[in-house]
């Protein structure tokens, strides 16, 4: 195969990544390198340290993703960076590195949003070498309340594996983009085109995941250490009210919720005996587990709810979740019991939900690319609306 291939660059908050997508959406290669142990001392992001580490790993995980894919340059048609939303020196290494690579070769660059991204996920698939590290496998569908596995486009990575659907999402769609920076419902009327149905007025929902992880000091990042405590964990034994829960509020608020848990465990901490003198008794680990389930509830709940309502409303036949938090199990397991018949749900590949660069040279196929001049001048943007092109 020697179709020409995108290589996107992502660097908007602590994954450095690189990945090569050609037009169909077959991904190559989806390379990350996390930098999550180097900020999980500090429980959370640390912008400075991140940018840092960025500028050290781009170019070695460049140089891997070639090796991985065995392609060379010569296959590169453009190169792709996500400009904005996120963490301003984090994004600036990013576009710098996506500046100078596309001037010394002599290729076109493209923008891209990271939000409207994310949105693309779920129309990615491997390339037909499936089975090779960092191809992405298989995306969640649920469809009348059954569980398959789909992939958007049809290759050999299918017709080996007959569990697997071809099908992809159609347009316009319902996309619900949770993330650590962000919570939104969209109405997606084609690839990068959306507008906003709903946002958060606070907190995004995997921030309050972090904090109320960090609450319960159980680790970083917050989503899959709680989603796994979660499971594990009696939801009944201490219910939060899920937020906005009025069938007229259809924005969402997760400040409360987060507030919420650190009261109770405030207050069951000052209810555990310790010794004189003593700093407060840590909680047991059973409490810790309740506490992971009935934040989590409250959380899906809420995010479901408006999801359904949003789609319902919108009158779609799509509703995609993505981002992040798309990852939780408790959530994909609640979506396949609360989507109502005619309703199908997708669910991105883990390794698509959290940050990567496949998204981005995926969804860059669908954005123009700069002309030389706007390249050089191609600056990052720390916050942007979901609907505003990229550059
Ligand atoms: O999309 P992402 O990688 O980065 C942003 O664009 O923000 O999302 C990161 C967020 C973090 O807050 C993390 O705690 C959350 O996604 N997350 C999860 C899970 N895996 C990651 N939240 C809930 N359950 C998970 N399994
Ligand atoms: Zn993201």
């Amino acid at each position: 195969m020697s179709a020409p291939l995108i290589l996107g660059l992502e660097s908007s908050c602590d994954e450095t990544a690189v990945a090569l997508v050609a037009e169909n959406g077959e991904v190559l290669v989806n390379a990350v390198a996390s930098q999550v142990d180097l900020h999980a001392r500090f429980g959370g992001v640390v912008p400075e340290v991140a940018s840092r580490r960025h500028l050290e790993a781009f170019l070695p995980l460049i140089e891997s993703a070639f090796a991985e894919a065995g392609v060379g340059w010569d296959r590169v048609e453009s190169i792709a960076v996500t400009s904005a939303p996120g963490l301003i020196g984090c994004l600036l290494v990013g576009v710098e590195t996506a500046k100078a690579l596309a001037w010394r070769r002599g290729l076109p660059l493209r923008a891209v949003h990271h939000l409207q991204a994310h949105l693309h996920a779920p129309f990615l698939t491997p390339a037909p070498r499936d089975g090779r590290p960092g191809a992405p496998a298989a995306h969640l569908l649920i469809a009348d309340g059954e569980e398959r596995r789909a992939l958007p486009a049809r290759g050999a990575a299918t017709e080996a594996d007959p569990s697997v659907v071809v099908a992809r999402p159609g347009f316009p769609h319902v996309g619900l983009i949770v993330s650590g920076g962000h919570t939104s419902l969209a109405l997606v009327e084609a690839p990068g085109r959306c507008r906003t149905l709903a946002t958060t007025r606070d907190d995004a929902v995997g921030e309050a995941y972090d904090k109320v992880a960090r609450v319960l000091g159980v680790g970083f990042p917050g989503g899959p250490v709680i989603d796994r405590m979660a499971a594990e964990g009696d939801p009944s034994r201490f219910e939060f009210t899920p937020p906005m829960d009025r069938r007229d509020e259809r924005d969402f608020s997760f400040s409360g919720l987060k507030s919420a848990v650190a009261r109770k465990v405030e207050e069951l901490r000052r209810a555990t005996p310790s010794a004189p003198g003593a700093d407060a008794a840590p909680l047991d680990e059973r409490t810790l587990r309740d506490l992971c389930a009935g934040f989590q509830s409250a959380a899906i709940r809420s995010l479901l709810r408006k999801s359904l309502d949003a789609a319902r409303e919108a009158g779609v036949r799509d509703l995609l979740v993505v981002g992040g938090v798309a990852a939780n199990r408790g959530l994909r397991r609640a979506a396949a019991e609360a989507a109502p018949r005619g309703l199908r749900l997708w669910f991105p590949n883990f390794s698509l939900c959290t940050d990567n660069a496949a998204m981005i040279a995926g969804l860059a196929w669908h954005v123009a690319p700069l002309s030389s001049e706007a390249a050089l001048g191609l600056e990052p943007r720390p916050t942007l609306a979901l609907e505003a092109p990229a550059a």
